[in-house]
């Protein structure tokens, strides 16, 4: 059975989505770590909660991004991680975990890239004006917000509420996130 790696900094919705689809077989593989980089966020409890190995650290406790990323690589070989799925990892993935796992990363971001890349994506979309919002899941590479995309879904909305524009996104996200893991887990 496939392995997989969540990374997530905050909430932890998308991580919950993938843990039950992991476990009632709508995606074929199991949840081996959730890594964070932010100690006391909501997602290690709900990692406890569903069971699932966590492995928090504060970035300012290392010398820098290369060094907090090798012990990552070390736990992720280790665990035999077959692919990477960022779920509001809220951190540039630097070139020590990219050329280790190049090609078996990817990110899911809360608009229709390549418009409004970067963080408070929504937020960026609604001051912009747009009608149409979306979800883009792509693969991670140097670019911020820039890997081949692999799936998009889009949704309409004639409003300003940026809290609005998440709740909507928030439940097309978990089930894109979901199909798109299974279909990318059969080609590996
Ligand atoms: C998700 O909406 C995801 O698209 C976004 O963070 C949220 C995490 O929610 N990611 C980014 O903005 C990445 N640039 P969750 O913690 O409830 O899964």
């Amino acid at each position: 059975m496939k392995r997989l790696a969540v990374f997530a900094s905050g909430s932890g919705t998308n991580f919950e989505a993938i843990v039950k689809a992991c476990a009632d077989g709508r995606i074929d593989a199991s949840v081996a770590v959730m890594v964070c980089d932010k100690p006391g966020a909501a997602v290690i409890e709900r990692a406890e909660r569903l069971g699932v190995r966590s492995f928090v650290f504060s970035p300012r406790n290392y010398s820098g991004k290369e060094a907090y990323e090798r012990v990552i690589v070390e736990l992720l070989d280790s665990l035999e991680v077959d692919l990477v799925c960022l779920a509001g990892y809220m951190r540039i993935v630097g070139s020590v975990l990219l050329n280790a796992y190049r090609g078996r990363i990817i990110n899911i971001h809360p608009s229709l890239l390549p418009a409004f890349k970067g963080a408070g994506a929504v937020e960026q979309a609604v001051e912009y004006g747009v009608k149409v919002f979306g979800i883009t899941i792509h693969y991670v590479n140097e670019d911020l917000d820039g890997g081949r995309i692999i799936a998009q879904k889009a949704f309409e909305y004639d409003g300003s509420d940026p809290a609005e524009v998440h709740r909507l996104g928030q439940k097309i996200e978990h089930q894109l996130y979901v199909d798109t893991i299974n279909k990318l887990l059969c080609e590996l």
